[in-house]
């Protein structure tokens, strides 16, 4: 404790982990060390209670019955909605869709937006260390409209260059599409000067803010930009849920994404008329469940001391970053001066999946490999990499068996 740095300090992470009951699992004779969160995260007793609660007295479909357990399901699912809309600062709940996850939301502005917006001879503009979520649907939508895909390069210490962001908005791109915080580096890319940039240059845009909600606040009206999106199971709510965030002027214009039960005004075979805005993009039966957990998950991060545990967070991966110095052949991928969570690094001679193998016959849960993330290994000359990420409930004697265990690998490896 006393490594870490004084804000964090007063951030309460032993009655954070008894929230997460996962946390007393034992694995391989070893308790957990879960250093995946930038996969997905634990879920606290608060989320698991919600869904609970959600299946034992609300279940029922939404919007559709007047019925007394259709009306709580509708109440708890949009709840949710006006929770999201709190937690960003969306100026409206108009503008706040429910998705399946990130994945779906970038997918949803590229179909929709895309298809109609994009010509030949328009250019999109993403940047070198996005996840594959926000190359391949740009790519699909580029194909099909005769559009160019232009990619913003990174330097060696793993930042956007800027230069060459300036000089990439000079042709006007249409849409720029950027990771607010890499998944694969840790970096946090400085969303709202690059959003003021890009739409000086005429472009829409939209932030993956995938990596980025769970760690520190997200203010979509203070970044600026059109499109904000985010996964539920990164930030402690269920798996199969996401949001995304469009303003309301534009969500308005576009045409939707998915046909079915929920999206329309009125059906003849002659002409459909679609419904008002969010419900516009949300086709078919969501995942209600799962969206009631999201609004338990959310407003669990809103009860906490924010600020204690963002300072929490980076002091141990501030700790985990000058520790593992001490492996000999170490190397960290790009050292970023503005980092959030992950610590992504290779060791000299040894396959990271080995590395991960290790680790976890010590109870210790990394992610190994090219984190949806190829072009960022390409740029690094790395086949794969070990990426250990943080979330509220770790702590420093964790990063200790996590610098522990690669001493281990290093014994075992030479
Ligand atoms: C930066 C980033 N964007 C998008 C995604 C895709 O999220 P999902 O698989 O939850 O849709 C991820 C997942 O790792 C991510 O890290």
């Amino acid at each position: 404790m006393t490594k870490l740095a004084d804000a964090a300090v007063t951030f309460d992470v032993q009655k954070v982990r008894g929230d997460f009951p996962i946390l007393a699992e034992t694995i391989h004779g070893r308790r957990l060390v879960y250093l995946d969160n930038a996969n997905t995260t634990q879920k606290p007793r608060q989320v698991l209670d919600a869904l609970d609660q959600y299946y034992l007295h609300a279940n029922a479909n939404i919007h559709r019955a007047t019925h007394l357990l259709s009306e709580r399901a509708t109440e708890a699912y949009e709840g949710t909605r006006a929770t999201v809309k709190r937690f960003i600062n969306a100026a409206d709940t108009r503008e706040v869709v429910f998705t399946k996850g990130c994945t779906e939301g970038i997918n949803l502005v590229a179909s929709s937006w895309g298809r109609s917006n994009l010509r030949a001879g328009d250019e999109v503009l993403v940047t070198w260390m996005e996840h594959h979520s926000n190359i391949v649907p740009w790519q699909l939508v580029c194909e099909q409209t005769g559009a160019t895909l232009k990619v913003c390069p990174i330097t060696d210490r793993g930042e956007l260059d800027l230069d060459a962001f300036d000089r990439l908005l000079a042709s006007k791109p249409k849409l720029v599409s950027m990771i607010h915080v890499s998944n694969s580096l840790g970096t946090i890319n400085p969303v709202a000067n690059l959003t003021a940039r890009a739409k000086a240059a005429g472009a829409v845009v939209l932030v993956d803010g995938a990596q980025a909600v769970a760690h520190m606040p997200v203010d979509v009206q203070a970044i600026g930009c059109d499109f904000y999106t985010f996964s539920g199971h990164k930030i402690y709510g269920p798996t199969g849920t996401g949001v995304l965030y469009g303003r309301a002027a534009l969500l308005d214009a576009m045409p939707p994404y998915q046909g079915g039960g929920d999206m329309i005004a009125s059906v003849t075979f002659e002409k459909t008329d679609y419904n008002v805005l969010p419900y516009k993009f949300e086709a078919g039966t969501p995942n209600i469940a799962g969206v009631v957990g999201l609004g338990a998950a959310l407003r669990y991060v809103e009860s906490l001391d924010r600020s204690g545990a963002q300072a929490h967070e980076d002091a141990l991966l501030a700790e985990a970053t000058a520790r593992v110095r001490s492996i000999s052949g170490l190397r960290i991928l790009a050292e970023t001066a503005r980092r959030s969570s992950v610590l992504s690094f290779v060791v000299d001679g040894v396959h990271p999946h080995d590395i991960g193998t290790i680790l976890d016959a010590e109870g210790i849960a990394v992610r190994t490999g090219q984190h949806c993330a190829q072009p960022v290994m390409d740029r690094y000359g790395v086949p794969a990499t070990v990426r250990a990420s943080i979330g509220i409930y770790n702590t420093g004697d964790e990063i200790a068996q996590l610098v522990a265990g690669l001493h281990k690998v290093r014994e075992v490896f030479g």
